[in-house]
């Protein structure tokens, strides 16, 4: 099947998030089926250093952006950047200036994407090639389902599948921006594009799009509640026979001790010898006592009220200041959440290592060297990260929530005896209830003579959560979406 696979971030290229880990490794998972698949971006300075075998090609007739083909880092995966100036290069991260401000013309920005995507959708780029179906992914790619069938034909033209990645993320704006942008003015109502007097272009892809998927099952139940739905439960409720939930993979080739780059040494389910020394060179470059038998619990996300980080900082506080634990901490942004991470490094000097900013290696060194992930999300679409320290045999305590309730198996006395425990849960979303997982988890660290720990530990690191089933159901879901008469075509040429 031909496949455009358009978002706004992939790894190797550009990253703020496991969007970009999602965008790069769903893709070649796909290649690796024979599909067609190719991947367009914006043409963001780094995305564009990043291009392997980079070729500018002209792009339609009289259009203000090019395109620079090329591929994917270390892969043979096509990649298309829309090289459009006026947006795209600028410095600073795809959504925002250095001061941490969206681009004022975001907007314009993301709207322009979405017309060089249909572009490329109805073949007017000059390439030769037209998709049978366009997979968008999140917000910035949202107007496309819509830009591609305004009147919902669904005649000639590419299927859309629509991912939500996240719905805290809805691209919303000014009402204003419907004309500044040319957009039918008959599409003003809550039916399409309007939500609450802004103009939201997450809604305008779940209203259009052929279907919708997002990115755990939990996720895809919780969305289409009021309590989780952001707004936009009662447009997926309408929608529930479209709507998919589909867990996230993880490409085991970035993500798995036994050969990874960036960690001091190498350890497997069947060989646990090297974690330690992970451990030791995490300490010490963290700036943390070298104690090998004191509990290190490691965090990795974006500093932002999603991911709990001020559950985080008050649950551990007291553990802290009994020494009885380490921390060891990578993130970035919110400049409230980044102050206070830093005041709790000041507070416990030798006990909490912190580094404010993005740090690839880093975040395999903390998967690798603590002895427990915590990730107490007060939502979480899939995450990733729990299912790397899975992998890398770093127990998780999460939230019970999103993806996080459907990869983690709580260390309840039951799944401890069964060996299907992999991690510690909890809910509701509170200090209280944090402390009282955290305090299970140090119990079964403190017995580990008794075995129970490192059973927990090889129970996380080989479970498979790879790309293989959940490519499958892609590509299920995809050849659903093709018009009969193409599905019977496609039926017979396999013959
Ligand atoms: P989200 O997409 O909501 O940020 P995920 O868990 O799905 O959460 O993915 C986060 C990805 O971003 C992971 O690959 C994680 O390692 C990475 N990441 C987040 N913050 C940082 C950071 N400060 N330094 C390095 N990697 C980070
Ligand atoms: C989003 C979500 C995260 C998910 C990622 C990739 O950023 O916050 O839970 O894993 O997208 O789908």
């Amino acid at each position: 099947m031909r496949i455009l696979f358009a978002s706004s971030e992939a790894y190797g290229l550009v990253k703020t998030g496991g969007l970009a880990d999602v965008s790069a490794s769903l893709p070649a998972a796909l290649r690796r089926r024979r599909q067609d698949v190719r991947l367009v971006l914006p043409g963001y300075p780094e995305a564009c250093r990043n291009l392997v075998d980079a070729t500018p090609r002209p792009g339609p007739e009289g259009a203000p952006w090019q395109l620079l083909e090329g591929h994917l880092p270390g892969t043979r995966l096509p990649v298309y950047l829309v090289d459009w100036p006026e947006y795209f290069q600028r410095a600073g991260n795809p959504y925002s200036a250095s001061n941490g401000m969206d681009w004022p013309d975001n907007a314009q920005r993301f709207a322009g994407f979405a017309r060089a995507i249909v572009a490329l959708a109805r073949d007017e780029a000059g390439l030769d090639w037209a998709p049978e179906l366009v997979h968008l992914n999140d917000w910035q790619t949202g107007l496309v389902p819509l830009l591609l069938d305004p009147e919902r034909t669904g005649v000639e033209r590419p299927r859309t599948v629509f991912t939500i990645h996240n719905l805290a993320y809805q691209g919303l704006f000014p009402a204003s921006t419907l004309q500044d942008l040319n957009l039918p003015a008959k599409l003003w109502h809550p039916e399409a594009l309007e939500f609450h007097d802004q103009l939201s272009f997450m809604k305008a892809a779940l209203v259009f799009a052929d279907a919708i998927t997002t990115v755990s099952p939990t996720y895809a139940r919780e969305i289409q509640d009021p309590a989780s739905g952001m707004g936009l439960d009662g447009v997926l409720r309408a929608r529930s026979e479209d709507l998919h939930g589909i867990l996230n993979g993880v490409d085991y080739r970035d993500w798995d001790p036994a050969r990874d780059r960036h960690i001091a040494t190498r350890y497997s389910a069947d060989d646990l010898s090297g974690k330690a020394a992970n451990k030791t060179a995490l300490q010490t470059r963290m700036g943390l006592e070298p104690n090998p038998d004191v509990p290190l619990l490691g965090h990795v996300g974006r500093m932002v009220e999603q991911k709990g980080v001020d559950l985080l900082h008050a649950a551990c506080t007291p553990l802290l200041e009994a020494g009885r634990i380490q921390l060891a901490l990578v993130g970035s942004g919110q400049k409230d959440l980044e102050h206070a991470t830093g005041a709790l490094a000041r507070a416990y000097p030798g006990r909490v290592g912190v580094h404010i900013g993005y740090d690839e290696p880093l975040a395999h060194q903390i998967e690798a060297g603590a002895d427990l992930f915590l990730m107490p999300s007060r939502f979480e679409p899939c995450g990733l990260n729990q299912l790397y320290s899975l992998r890398y045999g770093t127990p998780p305590v999460v939230h019970a929530t999103g993806g996080l309730a459907d990869t983690v198996v709580d260390a309840t006395p039951e799944n401890l005896d069964a060996g299907t425990a992999t991690g510690f849960s909890f809910t509701p979303d509170s200090i209280a209830a944090l402390g009282a997982a955290l305090e299970r988890a140090l119990e079964l660290h403190a017995a580990r003579g008794d075995g129970r720990w490192e059973q927990l530990m090889r129970n996380g690191m080989t479970r498979d959560f790879g790309w293989n089933a959940s490519a499958d159901a892609y590509l299920a879901l995809y050849r659903e979406q093709l018009p009969r008469r193409s599905r019977r075509a496609k039926a017979a040429s396999a013959l």
